[in-house]
């Protein structure tokens, strides 16, 4: 087989987005479009890739960092424009593929398959068709009576009959390198000024080289986004997509209409998914839970046999047995280890919760590391901030701190002891002691063993 680069346009203005963000970068179930052209180049081995990207590309760096090649095209002057501006990075194969950022459900085996044509046939340019997918705003594929391909003329320059035309071109192309560099040179700007890559298709069948042409059976991997209903439609495709997977799998799904999972999450067998949840990018879930209705997971990870009901966690980890919710927020850096229980109205932030603590009601548990076995009242405040800086709370083993307890940070209660109701603890607290009162008094002795 010759030997393949492929690159990939993404440094179009993306105007009918009508966006502050890049087109490619915006996302689909949590994954930028980008990426996901990115996942279907390196399964289908190119041996790398090159995305031209527009001179301000700070983003797209931090979006894929060093999975591609970056080409920088300055002004954004038409497709053929593009490639051109990649040359540097790619004119030492024999071929190149060209995919476009904002074609996102590309597959790598069809890729794979248009290279083997592409191959066979020793054609100068290869082409993805289609004759499925709804032709607003795509280029029309010309052939002669002979079914020969003549050319593509774009939607804005068609003529009726052209119009009615329904095979498109999907913006993926196989082309035979060096003639494409050669063939970019002459090309000349189309009636709006800007350098259509697909020019070059009119141009290899002048010059009598060889066409070719897989059309694709698969409707959904071919359509592109140019705008935000085209952006929701595939969105919605997306998600079908991986909630038939994970029920596939293995979990529950209730209401598939009203369940939202995005890419690149991972949930066990057995778990089951309630209506109106997001589990978003980077979630891992294990085996029997129950999540929501109404829960949130972000970028965390829960352990099995976990319940969290009406609920956000983000960016923390839950151990298996744990219980969140309703109405609770797990915030960023949070560890809740085996068993904790977590009712409703508390919060936690940045804070490790030792097994089996119980934290029932209306709670605020923020930079703290609590122990085994705690019991922590209702109304419970860790006064973590002190109008400059954050402190640390330390509640040991076996501790139970009273309902409405305000435990003013920095401080420590020693395992074993107890917290009366309504105390405001302004100093460490001994083990097996009690704290009463506000400002506490303390009464060594007087804790729970
Ligand atoms: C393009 C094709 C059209 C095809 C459709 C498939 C051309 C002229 N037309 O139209 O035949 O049916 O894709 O989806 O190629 N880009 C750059 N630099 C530029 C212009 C665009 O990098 O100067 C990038 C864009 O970011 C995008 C891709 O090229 O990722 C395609 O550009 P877009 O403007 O979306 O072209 P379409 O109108 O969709
Ligand atoms: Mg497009």
């Amino acid at each position: 087989m010759s030997s393949y680069k492929s690159i990939i346009l993404a440094a179009g203005n993306g105007t009918r987005m009508n966006s502050a963000v890049p087109k490619v970068l915006h996302k689909i179930c949590g994954r930028e479009m980008l990426n996901m052209v990115l996942d279907a180049s390196n399964s289908a081995s190119m041996e790398s890739s090159v995305t031209v990207v527009p001179s301000n590309h700070s983003e797209f760096e931090s979006v894929v960092g060093k999975r591609t090649q970056f080409a920088v095209q300055e002004i954004p002057k038409g497709t053929g424009h593009a490639i051109l501006q990649a040359k540097h990075l790619a004119d030492d194969v024999d071929n190149i593929i060209v995919l476009s950022g904002d074609v996102p459900l590309i597959q790598g085996t069809t890729i794979t398959h248009m290279t083997e044509i592409h191959d066979s046939s020793q054609a100068a340019v290869t082409l993805l068709t289609s004759t499925l997918i709804p032709t607003e705003g795509m280029g029309r594929v010309v052939r002669d009576k002979s079914n020969n391909i003549q050319g593509i003329v774009e939607e804005k320059e068609a003529s009726s009959d052209e119009l009615n035309i329904k095979e498109v071109n999907c913006g993926v192309y196989c082309f035979r390198a060096p003639w494409v560099w050669k063939a970019l040179e002459s090309l000349k700007p189309s009636g709006d000024g800007e350098f259509y890559l697909t020019d070059l298709v009119a141009l290899a069948s002048i010059n009598g080289l060889p066409i070719a042409s897989v059309e694709t059976e698969n409707c959904h991997e071919t359509r592109g986004v140019n705008n935000r209903i085209q952006l929701s439609e595939l969105e919605s495709e997306v998600r079908r997509r991986i909630l038939n997977k994970c029920m596939i799998n293995g979990v529950t799904i209730i209401d598939p209409i009203n369940t939202y999972i995005d890419q690149q999450v991972e949930i066990g067998q057995d778990t089951v998914i309630h209506p109106n949840s997001f589990i978003k990018s980077g979630t891992h879930i294990g085996t029997t839970c129950s999540i929501g209705p109404g829960t949130t997971l972000i970028n965390s990870v829960v352990g099995s046999n976990c319940e969290i009901t009406a609920s956000i966690v983000e960016k923390s980890t839950l151990s298996d047995g744990v219980s969140v919710g309703p109405f609770s927020h797990i915030r960023e850096g949070s560890l809740l280890t085996k068993d904790v229980y977590v009712g409703n109205y508390c919060e936690i932030k940045n804070s490790r919760i030792g097994s089996g603590t119980k934290c029932g009601h209306f709670s605020y548990i923020g930079d703290a590391d609590v122990g085994d076995n705690a019991n922590i009242g209702a109304g419970t405040i860790t006064c973590n901030y002190d109008g400059e800086n954050k402190h640390r709370t330390v509640i040991g083993n076996n501790t139970f701190i009273g309902s409405n307890t305000m435990l003013v940070a920095p401080v420590q209660i020693g395992d074993n002891s107890v917290t009366g109701a309504g105390s405001v603890v302004t100093k460490n607290i001994p083990t097996n002691s009690r704290a009463i009162g506000a400002p506490a008094r303390i009464f060594q002795g007087g804790g729970r063993s």
